[in-house]
């Protein structure tokens, strides 16, 4: 596919510092900036909602990737398109607790871009029915929740399958990874078909942000 794409997590960032971690990343050649957005229920972790998401919309021009890891995402959407995201994904769990078809179009109506996502636990075949009216298949490379995990090497074999479905449409989808993102899986994960690279840890906890997001594309 096109491009390489990467889409820092500022999960890692440094908040105290958050305008200036994200001027710095943009400057070093982010594509876009991903927000992980987790309730404490869906996901055993709270991050940040859309006030944040807003405050994001205001340091940068970049598109916003929004991954909601909350449950009863549907009621929330309204929320962080008001705040500024460019594309949302949803999971497709049913912890999730929304109707996901109902949700992607509420998403698409909404003039966002239209992301699904699946935990590593969950069988592609969940998805499947969905490929057709998103924009974005995101797989999780770690169970959803915290930065900083180790890569999930088996979870490949849904980026292959996602790759293999673009194969036979002429309308193709991205297909992003998200979780223990580094140079070499970045490689391997673009090696099997994935085209947006999430990396949280591996850019922000470096010195040298502009390396860091060579590395992940490849040097
Ligand atoms: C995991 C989040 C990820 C995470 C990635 O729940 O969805 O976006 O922040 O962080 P690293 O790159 O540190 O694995
Ligand atoms: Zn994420």
């Amino acid at each position: 596919m096109s491009k390489v794409l990467i889409a820092p997590s500022i999960l890692a960032a440094d908040f105290s510092r958050l305008g200036e971690e994200i001027l710095k990343v943009q400057q070093a050649g982010a594509d876009w900036i991903h927000c992980d957005i987790m309730d404490g229920h869906f996901v055993d972790n709270i991050s940040f909602g859309p006030a944040i998401v807003g405050f994001v919309r205001k340091q940068t021009n970049l598109p916003l990737d929004v991954h909601l890891m909350i449950e009863h995402a549907d009621h929330y959407v309204p929320r962080f398109v008001d705040a500024g995201a460019n594309s949302i994904t949803v999971h497709v769990e049913s912890e999730a607790k929304h109707d996901v078809e109902k949700t992607l179009q509420q998403i698409r109506d909404a003039k966002c871009r239209t992301g699904l996502t699946l935990n590593p636990d969950t069988d592609f075949k969940l998805v499947e029915p969905f490929l057709d009216a998103i924009d974005m298949l995101l797989i999780m490379t770690v169970h959803p929740g915290f930065g900083g995990q180790s890569f999930r090497p088996e979870q490949m074999d849904k980026v292959k399958r996602a790759a293999k479905w673009n194969e036979s449409r002429s309308r193709k989808i991205d297909i992003e990874v998200d979780g223990g993102i580094n140079a070499e899986t970045a490689r391997v994960s673009i090696e099997n078909g994935a085209n947006v690279l999430v990396a949280g840890t591996s850019i922000f906890k470096t010195n040298d942000y502009a390396k860091a997001i060579r590395d992940l594309r490849g040097g």
